[in-house]
């Protein structure tokens, strides 16, 4: 075999500082200096070099990140330091409490304390013997864990290596954190198991937790995770004398650390970056349960000690959970435009979290099965962000004797024809295509913004229009006179003649909208648009094989087939054919000539908007752009929805361009 030369690994060096260091910039800052293909261009000659001389790779190389092979279980080991719990406290009182046996026992006057929020993920430990990741392990007991190296290793958040100083300066360093799944993240694995007919995860700090607990880390570099650096083990390294100076250290180390680390001076200001959490915590793309607290100085850390497990010099103050008792009154079955049928509970209705809650979902028949819920019992709601609450569970003793059994309809509440639960669903379903609920929802979709987006058809007229026999199907409404609209309620000449200009507007639509429009089961805004980008046209689309449909990154096997079913059924042939000859043009579709509209735009996001925020986030990554969850200087647009928090004030300050949705939509279309 040849000897690498002097050229050689002077290259090696060099490739593998420079893609770690664009790692970084991607994992760590969110802030990517190159383009995916020059950075696989670097990683491919890494792999090649390293192949042509197996004998110069080393564990610290960018290319052992990946490809370790499964083990058959994690060997235990025993953390050098303890990883502590916390004590808790949920009140300011409770807090004041805390900061006054701090002060006492210290003799001081006032504290600084370094806040953060408390992740709601896995805590692990790293640790780097002469700058080089050689170990990590979950918490465990807090006295041993698992070794879980090589799935910690495909995080690319983790530095490989450190800088040469900290190397000499520390040979010994414990890093430690939250391995965590990003919100949009989560979602989008969930939605992918679900695709692949696998369970899905019931948070992402399962999320996180499953997919670092893989035997197989070929699986875990597949899952999108974070580690975010909170602290170090050893508090008596030369210079690391505060919690404050670690946190900085670890940044510039190249460790993520968490965007809304403070150091504050006594209760009051702890209180207010509580509250700032409080604040930001619905809107950030992470979970926090919580703000943690530590007292800033080392020295001080020591002489407060500790009490069993848990530190006296820190505490977590815990969020109040959202989640309010109330009475589940009935349960209505809806009809979505899939023919999908979920029950809603009826509440009494409550405050959560300020905000009063009088519909819950309860998502399918398991669902109510392993709650065992019944009409008239108390029950727990909880709320997360913006979505629609959930009944977390039922309170027993308050179940009254006549508590009513809640049966699952046999026929569509809507149509009226027999339901049924295909193998292997979670729902029901009606499969009459013509039942009127569906063809409301099919109608009112078809004409949404990301669709047709015909101004002015909701779902109140898509009811009546359907009622009154004049839409069947969305092609009618290229054939709607004035005359036939007319009688509707709450119609009048000017309102009639605005929607008809907006039906008229929309036939010459875009394809990837015309696709989206369709509603094929699986298929949104983002996987139209690939469908789009690969036929062009909607006829090369309709003639699409399953396999061909496949092929395309980011579209499953369920969907490629949903695709092929649609276009193979006469009925929906028929629609299309009657829509062109109403007049809609299904032009053909050229990718912008950069390929991305939003290349090198980053987007912060705030309020609440049509859609998911991972909607909109996935939307911007397929253009190219990039989503921060927090405002700065570097941020392009704010999109910014109804009730946006403190980043809309931000965005001002600093002069970033705030944007709505039809903005949004306008930019993405380049
Ligand atoms: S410090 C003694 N900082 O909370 C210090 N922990 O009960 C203990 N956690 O399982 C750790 N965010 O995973 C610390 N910013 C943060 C944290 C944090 C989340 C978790 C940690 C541990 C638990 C401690």
């Amino acid at each position: 075999m040849a000897k690498p030369d002097k050229h050689i690994i002077e290259e090696l060096q060099k490739l593998r500082k420079e893609i770690e260091y664009h790692n970084r910039r991607y994992y760590v800052e969110d802030n990517p200096a190159i383009s995916d293909t020059e950075y696989d261009r670097l990683f491919d000659r890494l792999l090649e070099i390293e192949k042509q001389y197996p004998e110069l790779v080393t564990p610290d190389s960018p290319s052992q990140r990946v490809g370790a092979k499964p083990s058959k279980k994690f060997e235990p080991v025993a953390h050098r330091l303890p990883m502590l719990s916390l004590q808790k406290v949920t009140t300011r009182s409770e807090f004041d409490d805390f900061d006054r046996r701090v002060r006492e026992q210290l003799e001081v006057s006032e504290v600084t304390y370094v806040t953060e929020p408390k992740l709601d993920g896995l805590a692990v430990e790293l640790v780097y013997r002469d700058g080089i990741f050689v170990e990590g392990s979950t918490r465990g007991d807090g006295l041993v864990g698992e070794n879980i190296t090589p799935n910690l290793r495909t995080i690319r958040s983790i530095p490989l290596r450190l800088s040469s100083k900290t190397a000499e300066k520390y040979p010994l360093l414990e890093v430690r954190g939250e391995v965590i799944m990003r919100r949009s993240e989560f979602e989008k694995l969930n939605k992918t198991l679900i695709e692949n007919g696998q369970q899905p995860l019931a948070n992402p700090r399962n999320g996180a937790a499953g997919s670092l607990r893989q035997l197989d880390p070929s699986v875990t570099a597949s899952r999108p995770l974070l580690f975010i650096a909170y602290g170090i083990a050893e508090t008596t390294l030369e210079e690391l004398d505060s919690q404050s100076k670690t946190i900085a250290f670890l940044k510039k180390e190249g460790f993520r650390v968490n965007e809304y680390v403070r150091t504050v001076v006594g209760p009051e200001k702890v209180e207010r970056e509580f509250n700032v959490l409080l604040n930001v915590r619905s809107s950030l793309d992470y979970d926090i349960d919580g703000m943690v607290i530590k007292v800033d100085s080392f020295t001080q850390q020591m002489q407060l000690g500790q009490i069993s497990r848990a530190p006296r010099w820190a505490v977590a103050w815990k969020f109040a959970a959202e989640q309010a008792e109330t009475v589940l009154e009935d349960v209505e079955f809806s009809v979505g435009r899939t023919g999908a049928i979920t029950p809603v509970a009826k509440l009494k209705p409550v405050e959560v979290g300020g905000v009063t809650v009088s519909n819950a979902s309860l998502h399918n028949e398991d669902e109510i099965i392993a709650l065992d819920v019944r009409i008239g019992d108390t029950v727990v709601v909880q709320r997360a962000g913006d979505v629609i609450p959930d009944i977390v569970s039922v309170i027993p003793e308050k179940r009254p004797p006549d508590a009513k059994k809640i049966s699952f309809p046999k026929t569509c509440p809507s149509c009226g024809m027999p339901i049924v639960r295909p193998e292997g669903e979670a729902a029901y379903r009606c499969f009459n295509a013509a039942c009127p609920a569906q063809v409301e929802g099919r109608l009112f979709h078809f004409a949404s913004k990301g669709g047709f987006d015909i101004d002015g058809l909701g779902t109140k007229l898509a009811r009546q229009l359907i009622a009154k026999g004049l839409v069947k199907d969305p092609a009618d409404l290229f054939y709607l006179k004035k005359e036939q609209l007319l009688p509707l309620e709450l119609m009048a000449e000017k309102k009639a003649e605005n929607l008809l200009r907006a039906i008229d507007n929309s036939r010459k639509t875009e394809l990837p909208k015309a696709i989206y429009a369709l509603g094929i089961f699986g298929v949104g805004e983002s996987a139209a648009l690939l469908l789009a980008e690969r036929f062009q046209t909607l006829d090369a689309l309709a003639s699409a094989t399953v396999e061909e449909l496949t092929e395309i990154e980011g579209i499953g096997p369920k969907i490629a087939k949903n695709v092929y079913d649609f276009f193979h059924n006469e009925g929906n042939r028929r629609m299309l054919q009657k829509m062109r000859d109403g007049g809609v043009v299904f032009p053909e579709y050229h990718k912008t000539n950069t390929g991305k509209s939003l290349t090198g735009k980053t987007f912060v996001i705030t309020g609440t908007l049509s859609q998911p925020r991972s909607h909109f986030k996935q939307l911007i990554e397929q253009h190219g752009g990039k989503v921060s969850s927090s405002v700065s200087s570097r941020t392009d647009y704010l999109l910014c929805g109804t009730d946006p928090g403190s980043k809309l004030d931000k965005a001002k300050k600093l002069g970033v361009e705030v944007i709505d949705e039809e903005r949004f939509r306008q930019l993405v279309a380049g």
